[in-house]
């Protein structure tokens, strides 16, 4: 999503005459695009500020500007907390940046910009794509889940779907234009409601349902993935459409946070374990190939090492291809930062640790199966050094492999030679 935000941020200024720097000391405004789901993202953007001291000293015009969700939660104290800042601009109102340079150019005092959290993005934006071939196009904004841990409801506002009529009109606009493969985004795709009609009675995962039917009918595009997939949401009816839907990828990114039912519940996920095992295994029935990952928090509040074994046996018995695992950190005004951060440093670092050895054993084992088979990759990178290519399955996986660099944005088929926890390498053969 910030990859998004940031691609959608530059267009607006590339659109306003001005070019990307290539280096910070040449350039005339510095944007940085803020994270704030967990602290250390935050930390790492404070030190980055402040290594540009000596360059706005040589340079007192050079504008410094922070957008994004750090910007939206600290907005005018960031102005006390790193002086360097120019301007603030939250997730809501990225559109007005250009605006916002503008007036500090001319008029050099500090903006604040953090007044439309709960805004809908106006519908208007620019062309402007990094890739040529692969898109993410927002679906929805903002969530109320209101999930104990997370700061994104308070940042980034309460959920707002944008109409299905406007997500078709630019999927159609991006195939027009070559491209190949979309990812839909939103904090919780399945409560998508950008179908008026379906907003009356009928269950929530419907609405993306029906979007994805009919994205997969627009010619052109030819994958079509979505982020991210909240499991008190998704349905059988929805694994069932991945199977029917030829366009839609077999995989479903679906964050556990946790295996104990003890925290679900004080993470106010609105599952249990058991509900969570039921709807892999309804998953894996509908997509047989298809693989899973998830995110998990080590070290919440009050967890225990019962609780702590109840989710690494979760991962046991999915067995995920993979998973993004972080260490709690109390984030203001999410209301567990109100409760006791009592599992200390060093149980949570071994937490994780035990966690990610095990999904390492487990994505090597889940990538096993692949080997002497044929993928279909797109292939999206390139090494120099290695004169190799990357790309990835339609299952998400990262493929390596011998190629030119014009390949980038073409399918192949590729014979998978050997494989890693993280990655299969293979050789062309179409
Ligand atoms: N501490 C640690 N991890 C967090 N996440 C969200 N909030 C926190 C927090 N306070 C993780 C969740 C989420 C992912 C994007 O970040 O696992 O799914
Ligand atoms: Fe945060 Fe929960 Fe919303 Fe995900 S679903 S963005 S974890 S509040």
């Amino acid at each position: 999503m910030n990859f998004r935000d940031s691609e959608f941020v530059e267009g607006l200024l590339l659109e306003d005459g001005f070019r990307k720097a290539g280096s910070f000391d040449k350039a005339d405004v510095i944007l940085f695009n803020s994270c704030s789901v967990r602290k250390h993202a935050e930390d790492r953007l404070f030190s980055n500020i402040a290594e540009l001291a000596a360059l706005k000293k040589k340079n007192p015009q050079l504008v410094i500007g922070l957008m994004g969700c750090a910007a939206q939660n600290y907005s005018d104290k960031i102005l006390e907390k790193s002086p360097l800042v120019d301007f603030v601009c939250g997730p809501g109102n990225e559109t007005d940046i250009p605006a916002i340079i503008a007036d500090i150019m001319e008029n050099r005092c500090p903006v604040i910009a953090t007044n439309k959290v709960n805004d809908k993005r106006p519908e208007f934006f620019p062309e402007y794509r990094s890739s040529s071939f692969k898109a993410y196009v927002s679906i929805s904004e903002g969530c109320g889940n209101f999930c104990s841990y997370c700061i994104v409801p308070y940042v980034r506002g309460r959920e707002r779907s944008r109409e299905a009529k406007d997500v078709i009109r630019e999927v159609k606009d991006l195939a027009r234009r070559g491209f190949r493969e979309i990812t839909l985004l939103g904090q919780n795709v399945n409560s998508y409601g950008g179908y008026k009609i379906l907003k009356k009675g009928r269950s929530k995962g419907q609405g993306l349902i029906k979007l994805l039917t009919e994205l997969n009918k627009i010619k052109g595009i030819e994958r079509i993935r979505f982020l991210t997939s909240h499991p008190k949401d998704a349905s059988p009816d929805l694994f069932r459409a991945m199977r029917d839907l030829g366009k839609v990828c077999e995989h479903l990114h679906l964050p556990a946070q946790s295996g104990s039912d003890r925290i679900l519940k004080l993470m106010n996920r609105g599952y249990t374990s058991k509900r969570y095992l039921k709807l892999i295994e309804e998953y894996r029935k509908s997509a047989p190939g298809g693989s899973v990952t998830t995110d998990i928090i080590v070290g919440f509040p009050s967890e225990t090492k019962k609780d702590f074994n109840d989710t690494r046996r979760l991962m046991e018995k999915v067995r995920f291809d993979g998973a993004f695992i972080f260490k709690y950190s109390p984030r203001p005004p999410a209301r567990s930062a109100g409760f006791k951060d009592d599992v200390p440093k060093e149980i949570k670092q071994e937490r994780l640790k035990t966690l990610l050895d095990l999904q390492c054993a487990i994505s090597l084992e889940k990538n096993l199966p692949m080997k002497n088979k044929i993928a279909q990759i797109l292939i999206d990178g390139y090494n120099i050094k290695e004169s190799q290519v990357t790309g990835r399955t339609r299952a998400g996986k990262v493929a390596v492999f011998e190629g030119r660099k014009d390949l980038i944005g073409r399918f192949v088929d590729v014979r998978i030679e050997s494989v890693s926890p993280h990655a299969l390498k293979g050789r062309i053969v179409k």
